[in-house]
């Protein structure tokens, strides 16, 4: 069967990779995929509209489309190509709001019993900063969402009422485009947070193992956010215990308002989760695997991954065989110099072969080829993910094989998973 995947981040490299295992997958088209998985796979370029998509899987005949990013699924790319009756792993368009827009997702959080922080939602500033305020005279700290998507911007979590007053400006002044002019304001929650990401087909719904991503640049989690400097998988804060409370609560509930809502949703729901003193609550639902978890996830997977993610298509995930290694995997994220900020790109990267020669997987997020180099050319520029037999050993195995590729302002954290290390 041959394949269409959808994206060119680190995390469309680690479906590749997956996909590339399988005995079920023939040729894997990657649209328009990257450096690294043009080693595994054929990249192609053809436009990013949905019926330009659609119309490339009819063509090729491909036996599956898999979507990796949020914004091909927002753009309703899955229901397109199902129009053409190709299985396709990810959600329609109706389904895909649960991402898209913050509004749509907590009024289906709260419909459906899904425990999350309090909010409201505005489409006028006088009334939303008027909010802000009542709620800090009442003792309590916000957060600030633009309701739509803006590429992992667009969340201000505020430290005091100027912070959060400056952030709902910052939405109504166009900052975010579109996606900023209604505002969901959210109670401020703490806890520690960790991923849940659970496959699913309208039907069931099974959880993968958990995982953890570090959002903030500097060690000691410190410094401003980004798309996320490295994961690991497990995370031991997810006990057995956690998880089957997230699967009641979470899981189970959101089953239910698909089928209610009857949004046809095949692929993965990723739930951020807050594990406050009160219980779990989710921060927000993701229609795609996250990004870096899904390299130090899959990376465990010992299953056929081809085969998951059709059966899943199907609407025959009951069937499928889910396969975990127990051994823990870490991804640690190699980003540019300025990153997050700006990015100092065009140098020349070294090292990548020396640094998978002892079994780590270094998957591609923002390189490039020019004239026969691999240049740096985004934020996160790679992933360098290794398995090991606890987490320690995948620590410094990922460590070992991160330090043997540089180039030019290359900056990474150097304390990926160690919380994990003392539970
Ligand atoms: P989101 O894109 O909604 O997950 O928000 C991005 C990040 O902002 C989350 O990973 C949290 O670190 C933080 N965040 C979001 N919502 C809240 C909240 N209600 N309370 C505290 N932190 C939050
Ligand atoms: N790692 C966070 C995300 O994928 O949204």
């Amino acid at each position: 069967m041959d394949i269409l995947l959808i994206g060119s981040g680190g995390r469309e490299h680690a479906i590749c990779h997956g996909l590339k295992k399988s005995k079920l997958a023939g040729k894997i088209y990657c649209a328009p995929g990257n450096p690294g998985m043009a080693k595994i796979a054929e990249c192609v370029n053809i436009p990013s509209d949905n019926e330009s998509i659609a119309a490339f899987a009819a063509e090729k005949n491909v036996g599956l489309v898999v979507i990796g990013p949020e914004a091909p699924l927002c753009q309703g790319v899955a229901d397109a190509v199902r129009a053409k009756g190709i299985p396709v792993f990810g959600p329609s368009k109706a389904a895909a709001q649960l991402e898209g827009s913050k509004d749509f997702s907590k009024a289906f959080m709260m419909k459906y019993n899904i425990p999350t922080a309090a909010y409201a939602s505005f489409t006028d500033q006088e009334s939303a900063e008027n909010y802000v305020r009542s709620e800090y005279a009442a003792g309590r700290g916000v957060v600030v969402k633009a309701d739509g998507l803006a590429a992992g911007k667009g969340v201000i979590v505020a430290s005091c009422l100027e912070e959060a007053l400056e952030g709902v400006r910052e939405c109504f002044s166009g900052a975010f485009g579109n996606a900023g002019y209604r505002v969901v304001i959210e109670e401020l929650l703490e806890g520690e947070e960790a991923s849940i990401l659970a496959l699913t087909d309208g039907k069931s719904i099974i959880p993968l193992v958990s995982s953890q991503d570090h959002k903030r640049q500097l060690d000691g989690d410190k410094g401003p956010n980004t798309g996320g400097m490295g994961a690991y998988s497990p995370a031991p804060v997810v006990t057995p215990e956690l998880l089957a409370e997230v699967q009641k609560s979470v899981l189970d509930n959101f089953l239910r308002g698909i089928q209610t809502e009857k949004l046809d949703y095949r692929g993965i729901i990723y739930a951020g989760i807050m594990l406050t003193k009160n219980g779990p609550k989710v921060l927000e639902f993701n229609v795609r695997f996250g990004d870096p978890e899904t390299q130090a996830v899959l990376t465990r997977f010992d299953g056929d991954l081809a085969d998951t993610l059709l059966k899943t298509a199907n609407c025959e995930l009951d069937k499928a065989e889910l396969v975990w290694s127990s051994d823990p995997a870490v991804c640690i994220v190699l980003a540019s110099g300025g990153y997050p900020v700006s990015v100092d790109k065009g140098h020349e990267i070294r090292g990548i072969e020396a640094a998978e020669a002892d079994g780590a997987i270094v998957y591609h997020a923002g390189t490039v080829l020019k004239d026969g180099k691999l240049l740096n050319h985004g934020g996160r520029v790679l992933g360098v993910t290794a398995r090991g037999r606890n987490i320690e050993e995948a620590v410094k195995n990922a460590y070992e094989a991160a330090s043997r590729i540089s180039w030019q302002g290359m900056q990474y954290r150097s304390d990926i998973a160690k919380r994990a290390f003392n539970r």
